[in-house]
Parts: structure tokens; C-alpha cells; sequence
């Protein structure tokens, strides 16, 4: 019997499990492991003006539900570190009055934050299919040549780390890049490169689509809409 099913499992071997994409596993790790940069022994502890902005985060929620500041408060956290280390989570645990446990469920969720050293520059590239099909390939392996590193890596002068993101929303504008919080949309690799000389260069390149457009509107003029607004009212009364 043993035998037997040891047989079927050799032949199921060759078989492929069905799934229509390759699978991916994040480049972000899900369990803290001490290093010398990020140990519970570094302190952690926010600005006078940060300490402000705790304040009225918590003043947002009623009592009983002030752990719903939670991801604000790791978002400052961040803000003012660069990356969100394991000192910083238990602040916002002792913050907060809960258990740290607590606060590392929800900084494992999210892949925006960032558990590890993180360069001043993080460059987003959405691969997802609107902007896989529009060429966030080319985009992706622009930032890999640019910047000597591959995707999850930060270069060695800590200015910039790429992440492969899902879909950060921008799909009408694909492909595209965050860096930190700006969005350059409608790319090429020929913008990409631009952008990432600019950024090396101590500039800060004007963020928004790079083939003309103002927003989201069709290139090639509009195709919707085009008559006069009719205005509040019309057709509903005949003096109108
Ligand atoms: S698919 Fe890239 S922004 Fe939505």
C-alpha cells in the first residue's frame, strides 16, 4: 500500500499545480530577527513636534477605541525614522496600552511598512497588469541598472531601495513609479531613467504623467463632454 502510494506521489511530481501566474513570494520578511540596526534595545521615541501630532491622532478616537490610531501612529513612526524598526512598534504599543504583540499583527500585514532600513528614496514599481501590460518590465529593469541593485535591495549608500508593489492605484496613468510619496505615471524606461538621474542628482523631479497629459484625461483630446454644460434645472422646466 506504502508502495504504492509513494508511486502515485513520484507521478503527481511531474504534475503542475494549476494556477494561471507564477507564483511570487514577497521580498519583505515576516518574522523580526534581531540586527544590529533594529533590536529591541535601540530606544525609539518621537519628536517634540511628533509627540504633538500622537496627541491629536489620539484625540480623533473615543475612548475604548484608541487603538484604532494604530496605523496612523506606526505611519509617523516611519515618517520620522525612514523604516519602522521593532523599538518603534513598541512605542506605538505602549502608546496605545496594548500588549506588543498586538502592534507587530498589523506591521506584518501591510507591506508599507517597512520593517527593514530603508533607503531615502523608495521606489515603488507597480507591476500589476495594467501596468504589466503598458510595460512596467521595462520600467522595473530601468531602476535595476540605474541603481546597480535588484528589487527589495537598497544601494549602498542608503539613498534608494525598489519594491515590486501591487496596484497602487494609478492604473489609468500606467505604468508607473512611487517614489516615497509622489507618483510619476505614463512612463517609459527613457522617463524612468530621467527621474531616478534627477533624484541622484539632489533634484525632485515634478511628479505626475510624463507623456503630456494634465491628469487622467485621453491623449488625443477629449471624446466626452464636449458640449457646453447645460447648467442646474434643464429640461426638467421649460423656462430653463
Ligand atoms: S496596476 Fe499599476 S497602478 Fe494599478
Amino acid at each position: 500500500m506504502l508502495a504504492n502510494t509513494s508511486k502515485i506521489f513520484s507521478k503527481m511530481s511531474y504534475l503542475r499545480g494549476f494556477s494561471s501566474s507564477a507564483v511570487r513570494y514577497s521580498d519583505n520578511l515576516f518574522v523580526h530577527r534581531d540586527t544590529e540596526k533594529d533590536n529591541p534595545s535601540i530606544p525609539f521615541e518621537f519628536t517634540e513636534e511628533n509627540k504633538k501630532r500622537v496627541k491629536a491622532i489620539l484625540n480623533i478616537y473615543p475612548e475604548g477605541h484608541k487603538r484604532g490610531a494604530m496605523i496612523p501612529l506606526l505611519d509617523l513612526a516611519q515618517r520620522q525614522h525612514g523604516w519602522l524598526p521593532i523599538s518603534a512598534m513598541h512605542k506605538v504599543a505602549e502608546v496605545l496600552g496594548l500588549p506588543n504583540m498586538r502592534v507587530y499583527e498589523v506591521a506584518t500585514f501591510y507591506t508599507m511598512f517597512m520593517r527593514k532600513p530603508t533607503g531615502t528614496y523608495h521606489i515603488q514599481v507597480c507591476t500589476t497588469t495594467p501596468c504589466w501590460l503598458r510595460g512596467s518590465d521595462e520600467v522595473m529593469n530601468a531602476c535595476k541598472q540605474k541603481l546597480g541593485i535588484e528589487s527589495g535591495e537598497t544601494t549602498k549608500d542608503g539613498k534608494f531601495t525598489i519594491s515590486e508593489v501591487e496596484c497602487l492605484g494609478a492604473c489609468v496613468n500606467a505604468p508607473m513609479i512611487a517614489v516615497n510619496d509622489d507618483y510619476y505615471e505614463d512612463l517609459t524606461s527613457k522617463d524612468t531613467i530621467e527621474i531616478l538621474t534627477d533624484l541622484q542628482q539632489g533634484k525632485v523631479p515634478r511628479p505626475g504623467p510624463r507623456n503630456g497629459r494634465f491628469a487622467s484625461e485621453p491623449t488625443g483630446g477629449l471624446t466626452s463632454l464636449i458640449e457646453e454644460p447645460k447648467g442646474p434645472g434643464y429640461g426638467i422646466q421649460a423656462d430653463l
